[in-house]
């Protein structure tokens, strides 16, 4: 028995934002921001996180082959839903009619789809669900400031899905690790709904940017990421030679080429879109998945990696074979 991935979807917006517009709103250049981190351009939601969740999830479900009542559970992991209250993954519910799904969202900003997903399997390993629908959704154009060219010129909107079943069938997803280090919360931050109460000395009602310390994110992530891959690697018995794809999550391709070297693997082995879309968050893995599934790039039995990091600081692996 085993979990597998039977369909996949993913929506990013039609409006574009390239290096050479973002020349004209901060001191930057489009050769400075491709050197730097390999980003072309991104895409920008005028609709918010709940419309890009629903168009991916819809994708999905249609390929998947199942019928929207099916799905016993939905999570959506994003950072930036359009409300506080109710979760991204009720919205989604209602918009698609799954109405068996409990639902729920999960909060790990970019590992946020590789953590909903490890949560779902779980979910499915217990026996109380058979069949899951997982969505990575960020609208991260809301939370930078457009005038801090260390932070915008990385950041695009964009969800990407998947749907999960429980199979009579061998491989499957797992085994599976998740990390954290909340002492390390300020590196890469962004506050919600400022306090608000007639009880306070003074209300705080400035919303708050996202601020990052871009390089100390970047050694996180170069020492992380090929250290939580050699150990998952290690858990499921598998060499890193075995293995067709490692998908990371799409930040910079500095990051990914590092990580790439140090676990000795060829970059040819790293598939990257963040050319395209820049740093998508929590929908980087699950867009870069249904792009290279959608161009029928695997096979019954590909052994695939799949790697996240980012803000909390979280990150983790998941071994999967196709
Ligand atoms: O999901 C996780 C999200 N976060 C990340 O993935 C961030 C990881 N970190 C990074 O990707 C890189 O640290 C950045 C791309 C953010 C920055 O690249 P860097 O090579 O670490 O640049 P730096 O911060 O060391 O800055 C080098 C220079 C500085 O100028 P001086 O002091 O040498 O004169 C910066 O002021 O580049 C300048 N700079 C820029 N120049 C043009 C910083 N941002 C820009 C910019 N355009 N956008």
């Amino acid at each position: 028995m085993g979990i597998r991935i039977i369909g996949t979807g993913s929506y990013v917006p039609d409006q574009i934002l390239t290096n050479q517009a973002l020349e004209q709103m901060v001191e930057t250049s489009d050769a400075w921001i491709r050197e730097r981190t390999g980003i072309g351009s991104r895409r920008i939601t005028k609709a918010g996180t709940t419309d890009m969740a629903v168009k991916a999830a819809k994708c999905a479900v249609e390929q998947a082959g199942v019928l929207p009542e099916e799905l016993g559970l939905i999570i959506v992991g994003t950072s930036t839903g359009d409300c506080l209250f109710p979760g991204t993954a009720c919205e989604v519910q209602a918009a698609i009619g799954a109405k068996e799904a409990a639902c729920f969202d999960l909060s790990a900003a970019c590992s946020g789809f590789l953590f909903s997903l490890n949560t779902a399997c779980t979910y499915l390993k217990s026996g109380e669900y058979k069949t899951a629908l997982v969505v990575g959704a960020d609208t991260l154009s809301k939370t930078v400031d457009w005038k801090d060219r260390g932070t915008c010129i990385l950041f695009g909107d964009g969800a990407g899905a998947a749907v999960i079943r429980w199979e009579d069938s061998s491989g499957g997803i797992g085994p599976f690790i998740m990390k954290a280090d909340g002492s390390r919360g300020e590196c890469l931050r962004c506050s919600a709904m400022p306090l608000r109460n007639p009880f306070l000395d003074k209300e705080e009602d400035v919303f708050g940017y996202m601020t990052m310390n871009g390089q100390e994110v970047f050694r996180f992530a170069v020492k992380t990421v090929p250290e939580v891959l050699e150990a998952v690697l290690e858990k499921a018995g598998v060499l890193a030679g075995d293995i067709q794809y490692f998908i990371l999550h799409q930040a910079n391709e500095r990051i990914i080429s590092s990580v790439a070297k140090r676990i000795r693997q060829p970059v040819s082995k790293f598939p990257m879109n963040l050319e395209h879309y820049g740093n998508t968050s929590g929908a980087s893995i699950p867009i870069l998945l249904d792009e290279l599934n959608r161009q029928g790039k695997f096979n019954r039995g590909d052994k695939i990696l799949l790697a996240g990091f980012g803000a909390g600081l979280t990150w983790g692996a998941t071994f999967l074979q196709w």
